[in-house]
């Protein structure tokens, strides 16, 4: 039983009955982001983060417009792009988002069918599909709007041996910073506008054939001050779980209505990278810089064993080490999981990233949610902005 309990991933099978397989989706191919400032961008995922140079984009390659730099850690592919000039589209989203995330890119097994399938279901276009070609092969991409300016890009590579997309060369680097160890992006989180929660649901469930298997309401995620709704949607082989939060009545202001205030408009809220050893990963990107939420208060790990021995599971991890480096604990049934969120990490309290172990859990921790909102309330207190 929990002895045996060892890093898991969420589900590699199919497990979620109702989704439909007209959209097999088998991971999360690169996540775009639209930045100020690419290069040092790049520069603070590689330190900070513990990501390698994979490949880059600009003038060199023969772009005029923008430059990309892609960064890679174990599964996890970020892109990095920032405008050359003022006439951009690039440039307008930064300038209205701050940085943030514009393309969340799926791996499919076939673009043009993932394409027409989602428009057939209601979809708004982005991008019809593309074929780019370079002397590695083919990739075939296209694209549709999920909330707010955020895409979905279905990108199809298997007839693609280059480094990352035709157009982009190998980035060699004299700087190469040792990964922190994470693995994989567990989760991505949006968050949507006041009563667009349900509108948001069935698009998933309408256009791409996810299914809500987890809802939690305001009574749940509910502090003294602040409020919000959660359900979380995924695909049939639960590879890919995007939850969504919507912002709820309290009596100061949710963090979610800060976050809409502060991006002006829905948006990517978190991302949630998969580790095996927490405790490694997260003392070592402390080290290197990067701030994490503050610790609940010690009555919280006081209480964390019984917690787990309620679902008959046994911490394998020294709870004090848990609790110098903040990390919170959760359990269900099936096992238990350790995860830790950062501040944001660009100057508008927006984007930030959860760090996760799962120990065969494949909950969100909503034990944590008080304990966690607590923490963001404290940060929010200190922006003025509570
Ligand atoms: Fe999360």
């Amino acid at each position: 039983m929990s002895d045996t309990l060892k890093p898991t991933s969420f589900g590699l099978e199919k497990i979620f009955e109702g989704a439909q397989d007209f959209l097999p989706i088998m991971g999360t191919d690169y996540v775009e982001f639209y930045v100020g400032n690419a290069k040092q961008a790049a520069h603070y995922y590689k330190t900070a983060f513990g990501f390698q140079s994979e490949a880059y984009a600009g003038l060199e390659t023969g772009l005029r417009d923008r430059t990309s730099y892609v960064v890679k850690q174990d599964k996890i592919r970020i892109v990095l792009t920032t405008a050359l000039n003022s006439n951009s589209p690039i440039g307008e989203h930064v300038k209205k988002h701050g940085d943030g995330v514009k393309v969340i890119a799926l791996w499919v097994e076939d673009a043009r069918y993932s394409y027409e399938e989602t428009i057939k279901r209601g979809a708004k276009s982005f991008m019809e599909p593309v074929v780019e070609k370079d002397d590695n092969g083919e990739v075939v991409r296209s694209g549709i709007y999920a909330y707010g300016e955020t895409v979905f890009i279905f990108v199809e590579r298997k007839n693609y041996n280059g480094i990352f997309l035709p157009g982009y060369k190998k980035w060699t680097s004299d700087y190469n910073p040792t990964s922190v160890g994470l693995k994989y992006v567990d989760h991505m989180v949006g968050n949507v506008g006041w009563n667009q929660m349900n509108t948001w649901v069935k698009w998933f469930e309408d256009v791409m054939g996810f299914v809500n298997f987890l809802s939690f309401d305001d009574k749940q995620i509910t502090t003294e001050y602040s409020a919000l709704m959660s359900k979380v949607m995924a695909n049939g082989n639960g590879r890919i779980k995007f939850p969504i939060n919507e912002p709820a009545e309290g009596k100061k202001k949710s963090q979610i209505e800060e976050y809409l205030d502060f991006y002006e408009g829905e948006g990517v809220q978190h991302i949630a990278v998969a580790t095996d050893d927490i405790i490694k990963t997260v003392t070592e990107m402390r080290a290197r810089g990067v701030e994490f939420l503050s610790a609940p208060p010690q009555a919280y790990y006081d209480m964390a064993p019984d917690r787990l021995a309620k679902f008959n599971h046994k911490l394998q991890e020294d709870v004090k080490r848990l609790q110098s480096l903040g990390i919170m604990i959760d359990a269900d049934d099936e096992g238990y999981l350790l995860q830790i969120f950062t501040k944001p990490v660009e100057d508008r309290p927006t984007l930030f990233y959860e760090i996760i172990q799962r120990m065969g859990a494949r909950g969100f921790g909503a034990g944590n949610f008080k304990a966690l909102f607590e923490s963001i309330e404290r940060e929010q207190e200190l922006r003025g902005t509570l």
